[in-house]
């Protein structure tokens, strides 16, 4: 017998959960708004051009200023930065999201100093499907640190990587 919708969804957020992801903040500004959203749908679309995907819910206040600014930064957090993914999946927080010392906010989208890796891009491509838009761009410029230890989210909780022996 077919799953009806509701076991459907229960039984996907459960296989879900066993998807080890990387946590990112992904930040933009539109008409002098600087905002970020914690995000672990981000994906490497192709090296030809160099390009990343990022899946943003519609109902979220990040949507609006992502969908309508050209370029944007994934900041790629290392697995000491948990307290800045708190900062970031919090709706509360609105406007006091940048609080930690180590984000620069001079012009554009905000990069994060000492994060894994920051890639900035142009938007270029939106297509929305179901509850979330997908946002697609070129990355035209990016910096990374020697540490390569990101912050994972798994089973509904912050993680890390660990060597298999
Ligand atoms: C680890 C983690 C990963 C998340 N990944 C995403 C994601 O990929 N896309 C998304 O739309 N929301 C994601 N969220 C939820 C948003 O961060 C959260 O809904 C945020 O509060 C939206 O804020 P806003 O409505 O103030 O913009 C994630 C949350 C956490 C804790």
């Amino acid at each position: 017998m077919q799953k009806n919708e509701a076991d459907m969804q229960e039984d996907f957020r459960q296989a879900m959960r066993r998807i080890a992801s990387t946590v990112s903040i992904i930040t933009a500004e539109y008409e002098g708004i600087q905002l970020g959203m914690t995000a672990t749908s981000v994906t490497c679309v192709s090296f030809e051009p160099v390009s990343m995907l990022v899946c943003v819910h519609q109902n979220s206040k990040f949507y609006e200023v992502m969908s309508n600014s050209e370029s944007f930064c994934i900041n790629i957090l290392h697995h000491s930065q948990q307290s800045i993914s708190n900062d970031f999946s919090n709706p509360g927080k609105g406007n006091n999201q940048f609080t930690h010392k180590d984000w620069v906010t001079k012009d554009g989208p905000p990069h994060l100093e000492n994060a894994q890796a920051n890639l900035f891009a142009r938007l270029e491509k939106t297509v929305t499907f179901g509850t979330h838009g997908i946002f697609m761009g070129i990355v035209t410029d990016l910096r990374y640190i020697d540490d390569i230890a990101p912050l994972l989210y798994a089973n509904g909780a912050y993680a890390k990587t660990m060597p298999v022996i």
